[in-house]
């Protein structure tokens, strides 16, 4: 049987982080859809938010978190990311990683809604590729972890009310296949790529929220999708975020007439929240009929942006846009979703065996909506914690008597993505299940997504499909606005009848569960 202690999907943050656990007691197999270094985590910018520097307090990363999360955070998860986060950022300082320092002390920044400088960060708006150099350095000095590149997981095995494996993509023989394990730790990451605008990355297509789903498992908060504000905007350019830590060292935003608009939509103007940011964006777009606002950094010194923000800089230039001296064309666009797959503070999915961690995963910790820079640190805090749970309550688990299927050959399977149908869901998704929804819509959207998943042909057009109408019908079941999701026809917070979280499980209804 082909078969291993313990299999992680994805090699993002929270994935290399579980597997450096896992490898303190068995062989783990890292399966990842693309190449081992292309993640969300790889393309973050603004940097890691930890409670570290001389007049910072835990307390106050908590209450900044808790503000962002509306209501809706688990209070012990965020102390859980709060108090544990210095220690593992420590930790990964000591396995090489290199924060931006002044004068040989670490350098923090501030992001919107948090009360002090608190984000770390590196070769200025590199953080995420650091992070992932300085943990895939560490991985490949521990021989029991074991990579494979473009292995794309189909779905998740569940026997006997366990999961115990998953069915994957094996690249080298271009079949599908059966790899069985005492535990599995789903760290996919996000799914911005279910919006046709997005930051992501093309590998961010939720497939864990989805197959876990499928498998059995709880998902949770799927209508709390973060759109960050600042996203290029200019004709022929990729949706490349603008890194809101510009904001933090004072870019401006301004309309078509040249005119700051922030103020007129909240007093913490460019540094109040994203979800308040992107939707006082959209309003400003709306009101002036235009398709983009503009970000002002043109006040600020030149050489200063070009050593704080280099990538930005240059991926500006290649479209003809000099930072230093141009406003640059911005809009919002999808770029993270709060919810997933519900864990608890180890990891632990509600399916022995499934772990999950990262984006892919709801603790609860990010509520309706995340501060920003917080999901770096979920991966390290939380990706560890999962790892260290599934060793722990996995290691006597016994692999025999377990049946194992033929292996497919791909070209009978028919893998590939439907690009018809996953057009479709984005178009829908963006149009109809965005930064503004609306009763009307979101029920138009959820007849048509659940036609094509119900006629999707193979699993991972299905998966794609499914999440979808997951995230649709949340949207469409909480009845108020709160954090990023904004309701038109019930745009007011409801404490009284709204502070649960969304579960949703197959064959059952959606239903509520009270919030911790
Ligand atoms: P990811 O890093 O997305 O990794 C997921 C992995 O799973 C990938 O390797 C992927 O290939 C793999 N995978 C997916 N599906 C499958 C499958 N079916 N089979 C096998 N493998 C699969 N957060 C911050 O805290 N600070 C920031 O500055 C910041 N900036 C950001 C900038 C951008 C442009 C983006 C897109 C996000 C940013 N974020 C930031 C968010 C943050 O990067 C992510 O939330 C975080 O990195 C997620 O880590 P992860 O390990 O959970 O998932
Ligand atoms: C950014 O740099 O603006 C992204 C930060 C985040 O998503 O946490």
């Amino acid at each position: 049987m082909n078969q291993t202690d313990y299999i992680v999907i994805g090699s993002g943050v929270a994935g290399l982080r579980a597997a450096l656990e896992l490898a303190r007691g068995g062989e783990v197999a890292v399966l990842t859809k693309d190449r081992i270094d292309e993640s969300n985590t790889e393309y973050a910018q603004g940097g890691v938010a930890v409670a570290l520097s001389d007049d910072d307090e835990m307390a106050l990363h908590v209450e900044d978190t808790l503000n962002a999360g509306a209501g809706l955070c688990d209070e012990s998860a965020v102390r859980v990311l709060v108090e544990e986060g210095p220690r593992y950022i420590t930790e990964l300082i000591d396995w090489g990683a290199e924060f931006d320092r002044k004068d040989g002390e670490l350098s923090f920044t501030r992001e919107a809604a948090h009360s002090r400088n608190r984000i770390l960060h590196a070769r200025g708006d590199s953080t995420g590729s650091e992070i992932v150099r300085s943990l895939l350095a560490h991985t490949r000095r521990e021989p029991k972890i074991t990579f494979l590149a473009h292995a794309a997981t189909l779905e998740l095995i569940v026997e006997g009310g366990r999961c115990t494996g998953v069915q994957y993509i094996d690249p080298n023989e271009s079949l599908v296949r059966e790899m069985r394990a005492r535990a599995v730790i789903l760290a996919t990451g996000g799914a911005g790529q279910i919006y046709a605008q997005t930051t992501n990355p093309e590998v961010a297509t939720g497939d864990g929220i989805s197959m876990a789903y499928t498998a059995g498992a709880i998902v949770s908060d799927l209508e709390f999708v973060q759109f960050h504000p600042t996203v290029l905007s200019a004709p022929g350019a990729p949706r490349f975020l603008l890194s809101e830590a510009l904001r933090g060292e004072g870019a401006r935003l301004r309309n078509h007439a040249g005119e700051t608009f922030m103020k007129n939509y909240d007093p913490r103007e460019e540094l109040a929240p994203r979800d308040i940011v992107s939707r006082s964006i959209a309003a400003e777009m709306n009101r002036t009929n235009s398709y983009w606002v503009y970000l002002d950094l043109t006040h600020l010194e030149a050489d200063f942006l070009r050593q704080r923000f280099p990538k930005i800089h240059m991926t500006c230039l290649r479209y003809g846009l000099d930072l230093t001296k141009d406003q640059i064309p911005v809009s919002p666009a999808a770029h993270y979703i709060m919810g997933g797959v519900r864990t608890d503070t180890e990891g632990r999915t509600n399916l022995p065996g499934l772990y999950a961690a990262g984006e892919v995963a709801c603790t609860g910790v990010h509520g309706a909506n995340r501060l920003a820079s917080n999901s770096l640190l979920e991966g390290l805090v939380f990706g560890a914690r999962a790892g260290a749970a599934a060793l722990e309550e996995s290691s006597s688990f016994t692999l025999a008597n377990l049946s194992e299927h033929e292996p497919i050959d791909i070209s009978q399977s028919d893998w590939m993505f439907d690009p018809q149908t996953r057009y479709r869901v984005q178009e829908l998704m963006w149009r109809k299940v965005g930064l503004i929804r609306h009763q009307d819509e979101l029920k138009a959207a959820l007849i048509e997504l659940t036609d094509l998943a119900a006629q999707a042909y193979n699993s991972r057009t299905r998966n794609f499909a499914t999440l979808a109408r997951l995230i649709t019908l949340a949207a469409l079941w909480r009845e108020e606005s709160r954090g990023a999701h904004y309701r038109a026809d019930f745009n007011d917070r409801n404490d009284t009848d709204w502070l649960v979280h969304s579960a949703q499980q197959i064959d059952q209804p959606i239903h509520g569960i009270p919030k911790n």
